[in-house]
């Protein structure tokens, strides 16, 4: 039956292998987190996202991403979750570190946009109607806003955390120089950040070459990061073509002209390897990630239960 009761597998939490602490933090995360930003919006099927939730927590994934422009349409991702909170996971509310994010486009006009004060909190109230929540762990600025004082982006931060909204800070795509900011600032008003949030994976080791990891190191700040397969190229997928349903096939963050011989050629040899030790690409990939100092936990998407299992294994077969 679809819509049965949900009651979660009580053997959800015997890979403990699976959590680390977050940078200096109480808190820890699973080393593999789920992403809602594809997969899960108002055009999707609600029951396939339901059931790849439902692995997910099964499987001990107690850490849930979105934002507030997850979807299409806007809002649509946090729309679902709110209506698997109200049918699925209440219950288990406290077991579940779910965050989401505001600082792209969101709404028409001035205010729906970047980083001023009145677009963080108004887009966070918004989403915690969507999700039926109170509060989430992790309020992130989705990115840097060049244009608005830091101070006013990250005091309002600050704000939302000591009003109960948020439990934790994070930030996403923030250059070095404004990390280091942020830092400081908001230690210096007793809410330290939390974690930093960064595209890192085989093929685009930025944040790396920048600095960004070293300094969430150093400074007992955690690091997750995003799109760990690169959208699914860090699979054997593309290497003969561009597969019917794929991610390629229709979204606009993945475009089909990147796929060069270049690349395929390079996926190719990452693949070969892969297979030459037993695992599989995505394995591989995500366990690079997760050796590198400094990362805490990588936020994987997935289109089925079956990437979700395979993806899992690569930290299953940690000794
Ligand atoms: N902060 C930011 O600005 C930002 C930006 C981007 C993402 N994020 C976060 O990061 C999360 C993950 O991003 P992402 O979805 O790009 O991550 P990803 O893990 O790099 O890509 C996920 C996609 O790869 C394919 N895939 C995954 N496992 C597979 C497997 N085992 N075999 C074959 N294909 C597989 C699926 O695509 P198909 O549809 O082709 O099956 C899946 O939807 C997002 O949901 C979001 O929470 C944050």
């Amino acid at each position: 039956m679809e819509n049965r009761t949900y009651i979660a597998n009580e053997e959800r939490y015997a890979n403990s292998n699976l959590y680390q602490r977050c940078g200096k933090s109480g808190i820890l995360l699973p080393k593999i987190s789920l992403g809602l930003w594809h997969n899960f919006g108002g055009n999707d099927s609600f029951e396939r996202g339901r059931n790849i939730i439902r692995y997910a927590f099964d499987n001990g994934v107690t850490h849930f991403d979105l934002a507030n422009n997850y979807g299409p349409p806007y809002g649509s991702a946090e729309e679902n979750f709110g209506r698997l909170m109200n049918e699925d996971f209440r219950p288990y509310r406290d077991e579940m570190f779910i965050s989401t994010k505001a600082g792209y486009d969101m709404w028409p006009g001035p205010y729906g946009n970047w980083g001023s004060r009145k677009y963080m909190i108004a887009s966070l109230d918004q989403s915690l109607k969507r999700m039926k929540l109170e509060y989430v762990d992790l309020f992130y600025s989705h990115r840097y806003d060049p244009n608005t004082p830091l101070e006013e982006t990250l005091q309002a931060l600050v704000d939302i955390v000591r009003s109960g909204k948020a439990l934790y800070i994070g930030i996403s795509r923030w250059p070095l120089e404004a990390l280091k900011f942020a830092d400081k600032y908001l230690r210096e008003r007793d809410v330290p950040l939390l974690i930093y949030q960064g595209r890192l994976n085989m093929l685009d080791k930025a944040p790396l070459k920048e600095g960004i990891l070293d300094y969430c190191h150093d400074n007992g700040i955690g690091f997750i990061s995003f799109s760990p397969l690169a959208q699914g190229l860090l699979t054997d997928k593309y290497l003969k073509g561009i597969p019917e349903g794929s991610r390629m096939t229709h979204s606009k963050h993945l475009k089909s002209d990147m796929l060069n011989a270049e690349l395929v050629e390079k996926i190719g040899s990452l693949n070969a390897t892969a297979l030459r030790h037993n695992t599989t690409l995505p394995q591989m990939a995500l366990r690079w990630i997760l050796e590198q100092k400094g990362v805490t936990s990588l936020l994987i998407g997935a289109s089925s239960t079956t990437q979700l299992h395979e993806n899992l294994q690569a930290v299953r077969n940690e000794e």
